[in-house]
């Protein structure tokens, strides 16, 4: 049986960092509420586009497995904040790290979308579609954030990282996974502005608002992927006990410490992010799994359990043996252009753009979307 190791990894993470406290010069929070709501004391503002911050991480995880771009033959681009939509992103990717033969694809299931992007690569190496794949987690929120409405803008940050996939015989890789979507929830996380069903209507595209129902979306979050996460563990025949490593989605430090007491595993064996980068959507798992070998916490043979759930309300939970080798073959050299912002200042760019009154009106009504 062919499976598909992890054999590379690298992170791009934009250096201009928001604190709670520039937050609360803007809305009406403060630092103590963020921290015992969520965990949060600050997160990142991208100074360049998503695209590049995937070239560099693509070409870190390369260095890091050793391999050239030439090697590659297939790129997935999970996100939902895409640069543009054609052509994709993951084609922008393959130019900049040189990969001539890959196929490309982008990728939208939310915050899930680097696991569900994983599988995807995972199931192509095994069918023999491909021997050779950089998956790519990357979000740039920052644009289509309602940044005057204090229950989501504390929440999310930009952020990317990326892995190297490839062919080999031994148990590596994804063991099993379980993918699901609890789309009778799908209303309870929309961002409205992102769109056709918006332009058409004559709004200017990232002038969100957000339909946001935090506490339901906290309450199915935790069921789904405490179910996701018992499921994969049964059908590969592993107990908690056997997790040594949890690399969660993470939204919320209170709903991580929900799913992880609940499926019988302690704190201790969680790598979290969240009170340093917030909430990076599907930036957020592949950041905390190349942190987690930075910090020396994967261990050579490491069993590890990655839940997550997005908007949609997209759930997985997946299972993932890790190798030998716990620290990069090389280090590229590829660096992000330096910031000349604060990341405050970035963002009052961003609420000074917004024209909110203009467009207000085609944010709502769109009958068919919102029945669905
Ligand atoms: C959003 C979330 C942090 C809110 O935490 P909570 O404990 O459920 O808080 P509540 O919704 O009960 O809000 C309590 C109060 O705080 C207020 N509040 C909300 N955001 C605030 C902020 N940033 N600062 C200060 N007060 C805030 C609310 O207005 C509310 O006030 P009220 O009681 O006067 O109406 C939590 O529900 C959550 O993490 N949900 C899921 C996260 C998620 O969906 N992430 C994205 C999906 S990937």
């Amino acid at each position: 049986m062919t499976y598909a190791a992890i054999t590379g990894w690298g992170k791009c993470m934009p250096p201009a960092t928001l604190t709670n406290e520039d937050l609360s010069k803007f809305l009406d929070t403060n630092d103590e509420w963020i921290v015992s709501r969520t965990g949060m004391k600050e997160r990142r503002v991208s100074h360049v586009s998503a695209t590049e911050m995937a070239v560099i991480a693509a070409k870190r995880a390369l260095a890091c497995a050793g391999i050239e771009g030439g090697q590659v033959d297939l790129i997935i681009y999970g996100s939902c904040s895409n640069d543009e939509q054609v052509p994709n992103c993951a084609s922008g990717v393959q130019v900049a790290i040189g990969a001539t033969k890959a196929a490309s694809m982008d990728l939208n299931t939310a915050c899930t979308s680097f696991l569900y992007s994983l599988t995807a690569a995972t199931a192509m190496i095994r069918t023999g579609v491909a021997k050779t794949a950089i998956v790519i987690g990357v979000e740039l929120i920052s644009p289509f954030m309602d940044w005057d409405n204090r229950n989501v803008a504390v929440l999310f940050g930009d952020g990317c990282a990326a892995v190297v996939l490839q062919a080999t015989d031994k148990q590596e890789g994804i063991l099993g996974e379980e993918l699901g979507c609890l789309a009778d929830a799908r209303q309870t996380l929309r961002v409205r502005g992102m769109g056709t069903a918006y332009t058409n209507r004559g709004v200017t595209s990232g002038d969100t608002e957000w339909d946001f129902d935090g506490q339901e979306i906290f309450k199915r979050a935790v069921q789904g992927m405490v179910q996701a996460s018992q499921a994969v563990m049964k059908k590969c025949g592993v107990t908690p006990d056997d997790i040594d490593l949890v690399v969660p989605h993470q939204a919320n430090l209170r709903i991580i410490d929900a799913v992880v007491s609940r499926s019988g595993i302690p704190m201790e064996k969680v790598m979290l992010t969240v009170q340093r980068y917030g909430n990076m959507s599907a930036a957020t798992v592949p950041v905390a799994l190349a942190e987690s070998l930075e910090e020396g916490r994967m261990k050579p043979g490491a069993l590890v359990l990655m839940p997550a759930f997005g908007a949609g309300l997209t759930v997985c939970a997946h299972l993932v043996r890790w190798g030998d080798r716990v620290t990069p073959l090389a280090l590229s050299d590829a660096e992000l252009p330096p910031v000349k912002k604060s990341a405050l200042d970035m963002v009052q760019d961003i609420r000074a753009r917004k024209h909110r009154d203009t467009s207000k009106a085609g944010l709502h009504g769109l009958t068919f979307i919102e029945q669905m």
